[in-house]
């Protein structure tokens, strides 16, 4: 659970820092998108490896609370347990939310089935015609409840980390009594970091920081264009 949490974590972290390219600009993410499409088969490993990831994490938290459920059958003799955050107890629910969350977002940005529109949006970039990553983004995000659901999805996704992290390295065997507050405080920090830096893509297009530039989208305008010039 650990190791497949700490590969997890480390996609969560490069995929935050591939998003903040819509602060850089359109061009940034555009071409940041279009060199990955560009390596088809280095994304499907990618891809493959991560869908494992994600399936043997799932399947060890499954054996993990059927574990504990065994353990604890006759249940906690006095009181509620000691030392649980509300992050620990939570987190196969947080777990299940950032799960559907993930599988939205599949079909909202990856396969493009819950507007069918994002298909057709394209920009220019040196010349050459590529998939308009940043418009679909600020389009995606422009409709409030789509942001809210992101906004919920990164939130969870932070707490559980903040639990995870630190569960993580106990786990790895890299924690002791005398660091384990600051383990702790760290874990923390980087939950914060993930659920705000992650939000931070759909708070700013839903308060108009990053607006949509359909400048640099590439119309049959532009086209009609580049052909009466070629012509002249
Ligand atoms: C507000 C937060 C997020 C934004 C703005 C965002 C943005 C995007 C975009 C634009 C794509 C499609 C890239 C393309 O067209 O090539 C994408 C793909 C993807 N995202 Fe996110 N994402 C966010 C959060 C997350 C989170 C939290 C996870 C997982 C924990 C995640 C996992 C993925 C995966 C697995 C893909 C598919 C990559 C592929 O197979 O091509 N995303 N994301």
């Amino acid at each position: 659970m650990a190791l497949t949490g700490a590969a997890l974590f480390a996609f969560v972290i490069a995929h935050m820092l591939g998003n903040w390219l819509i602060f850089v600009g359109p061009d940034a993410i555009n071409a940041y998108a279009y060199k990955l499409q560009s390596m088809p088969e280095l994304l499907w490993v990618a891809r493959l490896g991560l869908l494992a990831m994600v399936g043997v994490h799932i399947a060890c938290a499954v054996s993990l609370i059927i574990d504990n459920r065994r353990a604890k059958a006759g249940g906690y003799s006095v009181g509620k347990p000691v030392d649980a955050t509300w992050a620990s107890r939570s987190m196969a629910l947080s777990g299940l939310i950032v799960l559907s969350f993930i599988i939205f977002h599949l079909l909202h940005f990856t396969t493009q089935n819950i507007d069918p529109s994002y298909r057709t949006m394209y920009a220019s970039l040196d010349g050459k015609k590529v998939h308009d990553v940043y418009n679909m983004v600020v389009k995606g995000f422009s409709n409030p409840l789509v942001s809210g659901f992101y906004i919920l999805g990164v939130g969870l996704l932070g707490a559980h980390l903040a639990h995870g992290v630190q569960s993580m390295f106990r786990s790895l065997g890299l924690s002791s009594p005398g660091i384990f507050p600051l383990l702790k405080k760290a874990a923390l920090a980087f939950g914060l970091l993930i659920g705000l830096g992650m939000a931070a893509v759909p708070i700013s297009v839903l308060s108009g920081v990053v607006k949509a530039r359909p400048d640099i989208e590439y119309t049959s305008h532009h086209i009609a264009n580049a052909q009466h010039a070629s012509l002249e």
